[in-house]
């Protein structure tokens, strides 16, 4: 083999380990919400039927669970919106602990976000800490659920 191939191959390599399926940084960014009444018990996760985006598909729309594809720093949203007359009070959750909660009573809505690492493999989640009731409705997606990396953390 010419030595100019052997470069061409060796170069090839070189890119498809830099830029390759295990190696390469990922678009993570997801948004779902409710288009349906949901009454979860205390410790419930919340599962967003109404899936808008999933690049990368990490959040699996039957759990409610986000699984971190790649190492970095992400930012999450939670929103939400009681059922008429009644409450909600829910967390995010990052490995089974809560980072934020929300609360909100009749006709308020509430949110918060937060800025965090996360690491490949760790899940991230929005559960119920009392009975909780949220509002949906197909045209109206007031409880929302959006993550994103903002910055890969490169190890
Ligand atoms: C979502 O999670 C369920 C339950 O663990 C699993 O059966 C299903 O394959 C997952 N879906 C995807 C798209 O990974």
């Amino acid at each position: 083999m010419a030595s100019f191939q052997l470069g061409v191959l060796f170069a090839g390599l070189f890119l498809l380990i830099l830029w390759g399926p295990s190696g390469a940084c990922m678009y993570v960014a997801f948004s779902a919400g409710l288009s349906d009444n949901v009454k979860l018990q205390a410790n419930d996760k919340l599962r967003y039927d109404r899936v808008t985006t999933n690049v990368g598909s990490a959040l699996n729309a039957t759990t409610g669970m986000f699984t971190c594809p790649q190492s970095g720093l992400y930012q999450f949203h939670v929103h939400a919106f009681p059922i008429r007359g009644l409450r909600l009070w829910m967390s995010l959750y990052l490995k089974d602990i809560p980072i934020i909660s929300v609360y909100a009573e009749s006709q308020s809505s509430g949110g918060h976000s937060v800025v965090v690492f996360v690491n490949k493999g760790d899940t991230v989640y929005v559960a119920a800490k009392v009975p909780s009731k949220m509002y949906g409705g197909s045209n109206d997606i007031y409880t929302t659920f959006t993550g994103y990396l903002i910055s890969p953390y490169l190890n």
